[in-house]
């Protein structure tokens, strides 16, 4: 008898409960994606299968004529920014509004990831940033790059001699992961490994849980995101403990064996080193030239220190979180450019072409006519041409976040005023600016001469490395990494589609980042065949 109606009433209580919070933006005067109750817009990913960036953007293409739309993740709402002024805005001049991103990992569940830069917020974040600056700058990165390209180089020529002079099939996300892993591996922690031919190494393996998005992982990071209390009280994680402790003892190892031996190497463990001794700073003279990898290069700001903020202590374990974000940020979103970057290629031979032509030419200049110099690849003004509609046609990151730490109040198209209130969750959905047509004529097709005169592009809508003070820290390294790969692809190979390869493109909806769904499969052939 008690059950006859105390079931129907919980039932109720909960379905009120699930969209008590539905009329936020109704009450606020925003357009907003009609929610499913207790799901929100989630529910169509599961149903639909679309892809997360994809619903989370849903509002975008409904409503064309906002600033900023609603959205609701199960029960919570968040804001989406329409115009890419607006987020350049909130990221940099009233930047004080916006500091935080919004995934919340505590460090005694997640001590890695909660000390990776990415994750951490408030004043913690400022001191964090502003000790890594340093390490980014175009001149460190040019003492990094005989690492990076020695690494990429000794894989090319395990590949040469695995082809023996005939073309071959491969699947490119397999093999750009692998060369990414060697060489993050190489500049962070000194280590040489071959992951093209020992293939368990356990930096490739650790690495690849490491950056895991999907599955499992990526439904806690959606918890952690859309009910932070509930993941909290369960003492969840983020990360697997094995790649916890992995990190962490492999930068303690290394740091005694670096005191030990008093080995002195460019790489990302003896910056941080430096940092904590406090002798890490950006060169009195810093060289302008250097600091530009390419059009998409973005620009360092300067953090000013807050009163009684501090510098940051640099412990073992937060040198192992910075480490562990260079993985988590660096490896599939570099991987996932220079898959696009060979697909476009391989579909567009006339592109491949003048890019290799490019290339052959600057290999003239190189002593050895292979190995390519920091110098050599700023030069080259049609790499970047392709690298940078890759960038936009192919966004890796297709949607950044803010968390509102400051009401904030803007006025919207129609001239009424919106607040965002202290707390709420704000998506960028950099993929939509990038593939408007309002920005770029005919968005879907891929031509670099968009980028053949960088005035021609409305620079606030153009942010693959996100914008304003919390952008991407390893745009340079990223765009520096990605150029010296593809010089020497094209200098060893002509990449041509593999009858595996689905054209155009299928993406693969079910995944949190962005990837095909059959692979990149391509034939490569040696230019000596
Ligand atoms: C093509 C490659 C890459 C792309 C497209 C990319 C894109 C992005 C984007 C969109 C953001 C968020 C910016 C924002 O919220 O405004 C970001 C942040 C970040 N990226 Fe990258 N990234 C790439 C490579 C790298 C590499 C190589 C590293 C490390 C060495 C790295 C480390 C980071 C870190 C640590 C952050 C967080 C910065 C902060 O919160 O202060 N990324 N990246």
């Amino acid at each position: 008898m008690f059950l006859l109606w105390a079931l129907p009433l919980a039932l109720y209580l909960f379905y009120r409960w699930s969209i008590a919070t539905y009329d936020y933006f109704e009450k606020r005067n925003v357009p907003y994606v009609k929610p499913v109750p207790f799901f929100g817009q989630v529910l169509s990913f599961f149903t639909q299968g679309r892809h997360a960036v994809d619903v989370a953007s849903e509002g975008y293409r409904m409503f064309r004529n906002t600033r900023i739309s609603g959205v609701f993740t199960l029960r919570t709402p968040a804001y989406l920014v329409h115009d890419p002024t607006l987020y350049k805005q909130m990221a940099t001049k009233d930047f004080d509004h916006f500091t935080d991103h919004v995934t919340d990992f505590r460090i005694e569940t997640d001590p890695i990831l909660a000390r990776s830069l990415f994750f951490t917020n408030g004043a913690h974040w400022r001191q964090h940033r502003s000790g890594l600056s340093p390490a980014f700058t175009g001149s460190k990165m040019r003492s990094m790059f005989g690492l990076l390209s020695k690494s990429a180089g000794d894989a090319m020529g395990r590949l040469l001699v695995f082809a023996a002079g005939k073309p071959f099939t491969m699947e490119l996300r397999d093999l750009y992961s692998r060369l990414g892993n060697d060489v993050m591996t190489s500049i962070s922690f000194g280590v040489e490994v071959d992951s093209l031919t020992d293939r368990d190494n356990e930096f490739f393996l650790k690495g690849k849980r490491l950056a895991q998005i999907d599955g499992l992982p990526g439904l806690k990071f959606l918890m952690a995101t859309t009910i932070p209390r509930v993941f909290h009280f369960f003492r969840l994680s983020g990360m697997y403990k094995d790649v916890n402790e992995f990190y962490t003892d492999a930068v303690a190892r290394n740091i005694q064996l670096r005191e030990t031996n008093r080995i002195n190497r460019p790489d990302f463990i003896h910056l941080l080193l430096q940092a904590r001794k406090n002798t890490l700073g950006a060169e009195k003279h810093e060289d302008e030239a250097l600091q530009d990898a390419g059009f998409s290069t973005v620009k360092e700001h300067t953090l000013e220190q807050k009163m009684g903020e501090g510098k940051m202590n640099w412990a073992d374990i937060d040198i192992a979180g910075a480490a562990a974000s260079f993985f988590f940020g660096g490896i599939e979103t570099t991987t996932t450019l220079l898959c696009f970057t060979s697909y476009e290629l391989a579909v567009n031979p006339d592109i491949q072409e003048r890019l290799r032509a490019e290339i052959d030419e600057q290999r003239e200049s190189l002593a050895d006519g292979r190995t390519p110099t920091y110098e050599v690849l700023q030069k080259m003004k049609y790499l970047d041409m392709v690298v940078s509609e890759a960038l936009r046609r192919w966004t890796p990151l297709g949607l950044t976040n803010r968390k509102c730490t400051k009401n904030y109040t803007f006025t919207n198209t129609d001239g009424s005023q919106v607040t965002i209130e202290r707390g709420q969750n704000i998506s960028i959905p950099l993929k939509y600016f990038h593939l408007d047509e309002k920005f770029y004529p005919d968005p879907l097709r891929f031509d670099p001469e968009r980028f053949a005169d960088p005035n021609n592009i409305n620079q606030d809508a153009y942010v693959p490395f996100g914008a304003g003070l919390r952008n991407c820290i390893g745009s340079r390294l990223a765009l520096m990494q990605a150029k010296c790969i593809l010089f020497y692809m094209l200098s060893n190979f002509i990449i041509k589609p593999d009858t595996k390869l689905t054209i155009p493109i299928v993406i693969d909806e079910t995944s949190a980042g962005l990837n095909a769904k059959h692979g990149f499969w391509m034939n490569l052939v040696p230019r000596s065949a």
